[in-house]
């Protein structure tokens, strides 16, 4: 495993993934390769920019030609597939492109694969393919029971990677991630788009009664989670990655306010959001068992965020703009 071509790299987690890989990997390669939608940003990448180790490739995950063209010109022998659509709110929207590129994208990759021999294909799955747990945690044997177009189409994805395995011998693996918080976070994602618009004195948008409980994952976390799992891991095998770390959506907005010194006014309960699945849970016996656990506590993590996004206004303050106040209208107003 030397050269990674790891689609989705200029979005939030790919774009920390990159960083991690290229410090703690200096002899690997590093290919980014990413449509740049609305979420992908080559700001996000700035840093490694002039790093000999990486280049940037855009293109589209569902064009075949291009990912191929692109694996043979780099000498790629590992996929890292982060590329997807990812707002379950805009799925509710607009399911189109979700089925378009985390179904038919994630189909793509698996042929590309298959016909140039690669050595390992891993992909990037979520917590949301099992759909909500109000106790105790899913294991990764357990039934998928998606309910969003966003989480239905991941797991559409997901059995196709495992049906390549399953019927080539294609050598996979996959994760399944909770919900990742950090910096370069889209900022339509709730912890980035409550911290944004409190700095804004503008209204938190808190979905229903606010209660339902997320697990909270630093995104190095999720990092170093892939890291050991594509080097540990077993072929053919899923991993759940978690930290523990449960909140409650209401507890994090109350959070973000007193952090930032805004009164707790700023709050404003809204419709609930369609389907909003009220817990997420995920058991990491089977990761732990490969020697990874969380770093990050957070207490930790969510200060650093919050500096982060007070220090970083230039690079979120362009985004809220144009298609951003577009969706934000769409998705907000009628509230
Ligand atoms: P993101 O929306 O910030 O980034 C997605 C990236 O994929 C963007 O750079 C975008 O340009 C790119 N992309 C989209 N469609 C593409 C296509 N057709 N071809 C090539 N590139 C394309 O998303 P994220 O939050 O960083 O999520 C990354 C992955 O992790 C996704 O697969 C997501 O399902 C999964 N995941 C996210 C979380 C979370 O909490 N954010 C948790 C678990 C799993
Ligand atoms: O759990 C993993 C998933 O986490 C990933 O697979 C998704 O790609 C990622 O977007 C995230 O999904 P969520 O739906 O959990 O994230 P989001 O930030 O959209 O919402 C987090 C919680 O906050 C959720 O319960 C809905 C609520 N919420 C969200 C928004 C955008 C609000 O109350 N108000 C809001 O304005």
């Amino acid at each position: 495993m030397r050269n990674l071509l790891v689609t989705g790299g200029a979005g939030f987690i790919g774009s920390n993934f990159v960083h991690y890989m290229l410090e703690k990997h200096p002899n690997y390669r590093i290919i980014v390769y990413d449509k740049l939608t609305y979420a992908g940003r080559l700001e996000n990448l700035e840093r490694v920019t002039a790093h000999p180790h990486y280049a940037f490739v855009q293109g589209d995950i569902c064009d075949m030609a291009k990912v191929r063209e692109t694996i043979l010109a780099y000498d790629i022998d590992t996929i890292v597939n982060f590329a997807a659509e990812t707002h379950v709110d805009r799925s509710i929207l607009d399911p189109d492109a979700f089925v378009k590129t985390d179904v038919y994208g994630s189909y793509v990759l698996c042929e590309v694969a298959k016909e140039l021999k690669l050595e390992r294909l891993h992909h990037i799955s979520t917590d949301e393919v099992y759909g909500p747990i109000p106790q105790g945690a899913f294991r990764e044997t357990d039934p998928f029971r998606p309910t969003s177009p966003y989480a239905s189409s991941k797991a559409g994805g997901e059995l196709l990677v495992l049906s390549y395995f399953i019927t080539y011998g294609l050598p996979i693996t996959i994760t399944r991630g909770v919900n990742t918080y950090g910096p370069y976070q889209y900022p339509e994602k709730a912890m980035p788009l409550f911290i944004t618009n409190a700095l804004d004195d503008a209204p938190l948008p808190l979905y229903g009664d606010g209660l339902q409980v997320r697990d909270r994952l630093y995104v190095t976390d999720h990092a170093s989670a892939v890291d050991v799992v594509l080097h540990h891991g077993q072929l053919g095998e899923a991993y759940n990655i978690a930290a523990d770390c449960e909140k409650t959506n209401s507890e994090v907005a109350r959070m973000i306010v007193q952090a930032l010194d805004k009164p707790e006014s700023l709050i404003q309960p809204v419709k609930d959001r369609a389907a909003h699945d009220v817990r997420y849970a995920l058991d990491i016996t089977k990761l732990r068992s490969l020697g990874w656990a969380p770093q990050v506590s957070f207490e930790q993590g969510f200060a650093q965020t919050i500096q982060w996004y007070v220090e970083h206004q230039d690079w979120w303050r362009p985004i809220k703009s144009g298609e951003y106040l577009e969706y934000y209208r769409r998705q907000y107003v009628e509230r």
